[in-house]
């Protein structure tokens, strides 16, 4: 069980969720994102169950606001148990369609925002002696995906901070999460002109990703064929990866 914990992108989704299950379990949680009134709804929801939750409107993507948020939040709460790096965008466009005004906007939440929360966690939980920390990545992080150049690579490097992480703090008593998932039922994913192979339901996400963030599991990347598949094309050299993906593509 988590005494406290601070997640970002909690006014909606997987942050949401996860939010609410934890707070079940006793966590007081602060929620972050920029939706205020949404924030306040999921805070007095928690406490109507006799949980605890304060909620914070924060822009993640401005790196300063979110290190004075996470900041305040382990001082007012006595320190953070978990913090969870979640609030992420998503958004398909091919190649030659990239422009920086598309790329620009989502490497500042997806990587600036998520590292700057985890980096403001870090100092207070090193005097601790103890804490976790976890960040929501993705599946699509393994590989360079097709039409997903800004997100595979923004996943790329959250997933590469936290296996760095998590490699420094080992033994530490810092435990530290890469969650990977593949395709969840959420806003992020609703309305897709595409097919998203093993769409899961988002309590069946929260599932998998509670126990495993209980279980102190360093990556939790499911749904498992999808996973396992991902992490064996990692073996397929450039040009063979590249000739598969365009077979299926094109399917
Ligand atoms: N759903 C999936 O299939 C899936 C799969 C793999 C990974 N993920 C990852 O999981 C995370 C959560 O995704 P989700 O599916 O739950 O998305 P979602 O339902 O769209 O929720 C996104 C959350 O992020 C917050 N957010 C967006 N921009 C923000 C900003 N600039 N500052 C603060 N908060 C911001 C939103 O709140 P406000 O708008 O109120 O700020 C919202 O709470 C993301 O990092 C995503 O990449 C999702």
């Amino acid at each position: 069980m988590f005494r406290t914990a601070l997640i970002t992108g909690a006014s909606a989704g997987i942050g949401r969720g996860l939010a609410e299950r934890l707070a079940k379990k006793g966590t007081t949680v602060a929620l972050v994102a920029r939706r205020q009134d949404l924030l306040d709804e999921i805070k007095h929801g928690i406490e109507a169950q006799g949980g605890r939750a304060v909620s914070l409107a924060v822009d993640v993507s401005r790196p300063d606001d979110v290190v004075a948020a996470v900041e305040r939040a382990a001082r007012d709460l006595d320190g953070l148990d978990l913090v969870v790096a979640n609030a992420g965008i998503a958004g398909a466009v091919h190649s030659r369609d990239i422009t920086w005004a598309k790329v620009g906007p989502l490497l500042q939440l997806n990587v600036m925002g998520a590292i700057a929360t985890l980096c403001a966690a870090i100092p207070d939980m090193v005097r601790r002696g103890r804490g976790h920390l976890c960040g929501v990545s993705s599946l699509a992080g393994i590989r360079g995906l097709p039409k997903t150049a800004p997100y595979s690579s923004s996943k790329a490097a959250l997933s590469t901070f936290l296996e760095s992480l998590y490699v420094d703090f080992h033994g530490t008593g810092i435990d530290v999460t890469d969650v990977r998932p593949g395709y969840i039922k959420t806003d992020l994913t609703a309305n897709r002109p595409y097919e998203m192979p093993m769409l899961m339901e988002l309590s069946d996400a929260l599932d998998v990703i509670v126990a495993g963030l209980e279980a102190r599991e360093p990556i939790v990347a499911f749904p498992k064929p999808l996973a396992s598949a991902l992490y064996a094309s990692r073996l397929l050299p450039q040009r063979a990866y590249g000739s598969l993906v365009r077979r299926v593509v094109r399917r």
